[in-house]
């Protein structure tokens, strides 16, 4: 498997200077920025939009933009963000449209599909999208906020997907650290999002270096 890669979750940087948020990734070296979309009806929580998406790409052009659509109806926004700059397009498997489809749209518009799956989930229920998605998202907290404790039994998912797929690009997100990122790898993780961990630290290139050699 290629080498672990490290993304910053812009949701933890300060609200009040998110531009900074971006540089800061991507001076640290991040290998991509992951960028939180809720709706209120998918999760109890509201972030950013495509505003938000698009300033991330006029800040740092260059780090490559991974954004997760916490939305019930994703599919009405595929167009929205592809124009605002997103690369990777995460939906869920629990989210309110044909999957199959909307990961269909997302490819024939240029961008890169990805599914995520909640921690109550079946993973039997992304069987039938491996083979048409780039990347799978397993959810290691429930979604809708940052700095939530780690649930180690998400990572049961990542050993059987890995064990059918062994070059998709499995990412995990939610109470990812410098602890947690170790039991994530082993069990077959190749991408990390890291929202408080990272964004606390005095040294986010150092955080982030010593997560990617775990
Ligand atoms: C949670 C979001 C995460 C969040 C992770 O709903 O999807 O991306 O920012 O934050 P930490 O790393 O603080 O758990
Ligand atoms: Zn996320």
């Amino acid at each position: 498997m290629s080498k672990i890669k490290i993304l910053p979750s812009l949701l933890a940087a300060d609200v009040g200077n998110l531009r900074g948020g971006v540089l800061r990734a991507a001076e640290s070296g991040a290998d991509a920025l992951h960028i939180d979309i809720m709706d209120p009806h998918f999760v109890p929580n509201i972030s950013f939009g495509p505003d938000v998406v698009r300033m991330a790409k006029a800040a740092a052009p260059e780090l490559y933009r991974n954004v997760h659509l916490m939305m019930l109806r994703p599919d009405r926004y595929l167009a929205p963000f592809a124009e605002a700059g997103a690369q990777t397009i995460q939906i869920h498997v629990e989210a309110d449209c044909d999957i199959g489809n909307t990961l269909i749209r997302i490819r024939e518009i240029g961008l890169r599909p990805a599914i995520a799956i909640n921690p109550e989930t079946d993973v039997i229920r992304l069987k039938e999208y491996l083979g048409i998605v780039d990347e799978v998202l397993v959810m290691t907290v429930h979604p809708g906020f940052g700095a939530q404790k780690f649930i180690g039994e998400c990572l049961d998912k990542v050993r059987w997907i890995r064990a059918r797929k062994p070059d998709l690009d499995i990412m995990v997100d939610g109470g990812v650290n410098g602890e947690t990122a170790a039991e994530c790898v082993r069990a077959g993780v190749n991408m990390l999002v890291s929202g408080s961990y990272l964004y606390k630290q005095a040294d986010m290139k150092k955080a982030m270096e010593d997560m990617r050699n775990v």
